[in-house]
């Protein structure tokens, strides 16, 4: 059976503190990879999946974001006048047809599962894909098609899953294997941040999803039960308990953790390494910086 995916939601709600002060005025989501927005490698590997819904959970101060995917008819004259097409095309890849972007506020950052819980409305009956724009996936074929292809097989929901060594497994929600078939698992359990010790296994799920609407009701039960922060993990794990199908998905690409600096400055030198424009002067300069460095040890 083919199932089609159409709608993806964007959770941006986050406070972004790892990157204070920069996140005091501008979006994390809005921060660059060589010259491209964090945001727009998202929506591009989200149209190459076939998304055609742009779902942003947004929160105070992001109005960065919406005016980022706007016509800019100025600018727009500007460089038409000025002969520079090849900047204008680039300029256009990040207009968004009117009515594609629906933006939905969390008034408070009460957890990404909360984030997600938000879009109900706007999902409505349908399956949905989660992108989080802090996770970039450098890939042949973009990992949510990657997803989606398989998907289309196997229903249910879907999580990017990866390898992670065991002493990263608390920073991760982690998924307890039923049956590994290689590229897919499927999963009996799945558990936030588990310690080493703890941790029932070291795949651990990263930011693309596919799920289905009536995670929205999990949702909405731990929404009443709990003061604190709601997570995706908690009510993904209790879609497996009702007996649902919870599938891993081992994607093929480098994923960069772009909401920690360490993260997001690997991804600035493999982008800019993988730039012809860039790749010589930039190659030269970090050997450069290498053996100064190593000079100075
Ligand atoms: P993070 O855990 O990275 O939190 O959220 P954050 O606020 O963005 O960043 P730090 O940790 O303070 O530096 C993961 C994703 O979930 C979204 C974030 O925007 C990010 O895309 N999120 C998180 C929300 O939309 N709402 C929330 O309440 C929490």
């Amino acid at each position: 059976m083919k199932r089609k995916v159409t709608k993806a939601i964007f959770p941006v709600a986050g406070l972004g503190t790892r990157f204070l002060p920069a996140t005091k005025s501008i979006p994390k989501e809005i921060l660059t990879l060589v010259d491209r927005p964090l945001i727009q490698y998202a929506i591009d590997e989200a149209r190459s999946a076939g998304i055609r819904e742009f779902i942003f959970v947004t929160s105070r101060g992001k109005g960065a974001l919406e005016d980022y995917f706007d016509d800019a008819p100025e600018l727009e004259n500007a460089l038409r006048k000025a002969g520079k097409t090849e900047l204008l095309e680039t300029l256009k890849t990040t207009n968004m047809d009117s009515g594609a972007i629906a933006y939905v506020r969390q008034n408070r950052p009460m957890g990404l599962g909360h984030a997600v819980w938000c879009a109900r409305r706007l999902v409505a009956n349908e399956a949905f894909a989660v992108i989080l724009t802090d996770d970039v996936i450098a890939a042949e074929k973009p990992c949510l098609q990657q997803m989606m292809e398989a998907y289309s097989e196997t229903g249910g929901n879907m999580v990017a899953t990866m390898e992670v060594p065991p002493e990263k497994t608390a920073s991760y929600g982690i998924l307890d294997v039923g049956e590994d078939m290689g590229t897919i698992v499927r999963a009996k359990g799945m558990v936030e941040k588990p310690a080493k010790d703890d941790a029932p296994s070291n795949l651990a799920v990263i930011g693309r999803y596919i799920l289905t609407p009536k995670i929205m009701q999990n949702l909405h039960r731990l929404k009443a039960g709990t003061g604190g922060e709601i997570q995706l993990t908690d009510a993904i794990a209790e879609e497996i308990r009702q007996g649902e199908s919870v599938y891993g998905f081992r994607f093929r690409g480098q994923r960069f953790d772009c909401g920690s600096k360490a993260g997001f400055l690997q991804a600035t030198v493999a982008f800019a390494l993988a730039r012809e424009d860039l790749r010589d002067e930039f190659a030269q300069y970090l050997a450069h910086m290498t053996a100064v460095q190593k000079a100075a040890e």
